[in-house]
């Protein structure tokens, strides 16, 4: 298992490039599934999570060829219609497959995600989606099977709650459905509306994504197309409280500012120097004061983040204040708390709220990563950290970050890779 040995105090000072989004190729991946026609996709992130898609869809029978980050994927004939527990286990995500393959096939048999390190994460929400549109759900040895001998149909469905992968799993299941499919109570996430592009690219009838009513006229076939994924925004968030953890300046380029927006305000109240040269680029810099505590709570898309709640905690470690934070998305998302405790960190958990009291000089530490962005946070502690933090379990990391160790380094961080 790898980990990072990072050594702290260092300010990041440079240009910093974002690769695609994880959480916009997944579903993407998945939609290649809907069609027996050609689909490039570009700017494909070589995160783990990638593979894990990338493996499934190998298993399903499609095949693929890779040019650096372009993939053309050709799904002409589906030799299976089932996702096993071996691929499943590994990454959540993999439950995209339903809806495409419910709608291509009739057919669907998805291993039932197990719980995860950050929370339950059910996805009830989905099957009764799928239900609405006229499928047959039903579950048996640790496997989800969706039947729709008859096609799918459009239907209304209201969301009980805002699910991202929901809407997503639900907006493929419908583009091929006949009649008019409504989501109500839909995610908004640029992620929704990327691919919300793709698919109407590949000649699906989607309207609305990106407010939370979107309305899919189901089509008899779709084709093929050439889609660009859009940038990581919390890979570019991270890389923003970077620069402002370490006191430098920072120019993270290749990124969408316009899908920052909640990020960028809090770190402003927090009294970092957040500008926009560009609409592709952000550029930070340390405060001229002492950095402030601004209490944050998580909120669905337009706000902040539940991905970016673990990185803005290891900046108000290091605020002036007391900063309260709130995780209202997921209901165990706070594994990062003891091990920036152990860093030094002064953080008491109540509930759903972490309160966080800042000016605490951080130490360096081994410490063990949990899950994607909590990994995250502890190398944002370990870069302004006094002395050699080893973060290990650093796989949790690679899921979702391309080569975090490489550019963190490109701009002067002291950080490097151990392999045991
Ligand atoms: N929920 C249910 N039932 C469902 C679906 C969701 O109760 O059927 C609950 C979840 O347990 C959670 C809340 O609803 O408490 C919201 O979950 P959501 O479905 O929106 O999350 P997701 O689609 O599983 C995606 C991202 C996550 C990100 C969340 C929230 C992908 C592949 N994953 O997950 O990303 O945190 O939305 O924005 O898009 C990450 O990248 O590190 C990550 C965890």
């Amino acid at each position: 298992m790898d980990r990072f040995l990072i050594r702290g105090g260092v300010p990041l000072k440079g240009k910093i490039q974002v690769g695609g989004s994880k959480n916009a190729a997944l579903p993407e991946l998945a939609a290649i599934l809907l069609t027996d026609k050609k689909v490039t996709l570009d700017r494909v992130p070589d995160v783990w999570d990638i593979s894990t898609m990338l493996k499934l869809l190998r298993h399903l029978g499609v095949e693929s060829e890779r040019k650096g980050g372009k993939i053309t994927f050709f799904a002409a004939k589906l030799t299976s219609d089932e996702a096993p527990y071996e691929i499943v286990k590994t990454m959540r995500a993999s439950s995209l497959v339903l809806g495409p393959l419910l709608a291509r096939t009739g057919r669907a048999r998805v291993s039932i995600p197990g719980g995860c390190a950050i929370g339950a994460r059910p996805i009830d929400l989905h099957l009764k989606a799928f239900e609405k549109l006229g499928a047959i759900i039903s579950q048996e040895h640790g496997y989800i099977e969706a039947r729709a001998p008859q096609g799918l149909k459009g239907a209304t469905v209201h969301f009980d709650r805002i699910t991202v992968t929901g809407t997503e799993d639900l907006m493929m299941a419908a583009v091929l459905a006949s009649g008019e499919t409504v989501i109500e109570n839909a995610a908004r996430e640029p992620e929704v509306q990327d691919l919300a592009l793709l698919l109407n690219n590949m000649g699906a009838r989607v309207q609305g994504a990106g407010t939370s009513v979107i309305r899919i006229r189901g089509v008899g076939k779709l084709h093929g197309a050439k889609h660009e994924i859009i940038a990581d925004r919390i890979q570019a968030g991270t890389f923003l409280v970077a620069g402002a953890i370490t006191g430098g300046d920072l120019l993270v380029e290749n990124c969408r500012a316009d899908h920052l927006s909640a990020v960028v305000f809090k770190l402003q109240d927090a009294g970092v120097e957040v500008t926009s040269p560009k609409p592709t680029s952000l550029r930070v810099r340390a405060s001229q004061g002492p950095l402030q505590a601004v209490d944050m709570s998580t909120e669905e898309y337009p706000g902040f983040p539940t991905d970016m709640q673990a990185q803005y905690m290891a900046l108000m470690t290091q605020a002036s204040g007391i900063s309260v934070i709130a995780e209202n998305i997921f209901e165990n998302r706070f594994m990062h708390v003891q091990e920036l405790a152990r860093m030094g960190a002064q953080i008491q958990v109540q509930g759903r709220r972490a309160i966080v009291r800042g000016d605490a000089p951080l130490s360096g530490a081994a410490v063990m990563a949990s899950d994607l962005r909590a990994s995250a946070s502890l190398v944002l502690a370990g870069l302004v950290a006094k002395g050699e933090t080893i973060v290990e379990r650093v796989y949790h990391i690679d899921r979702g970050y391309e080569s975090i160790e490489t550019k963190l380094a490109d701009v002067g961080a002291r950080i490097e890779r151990q392999s045991e």
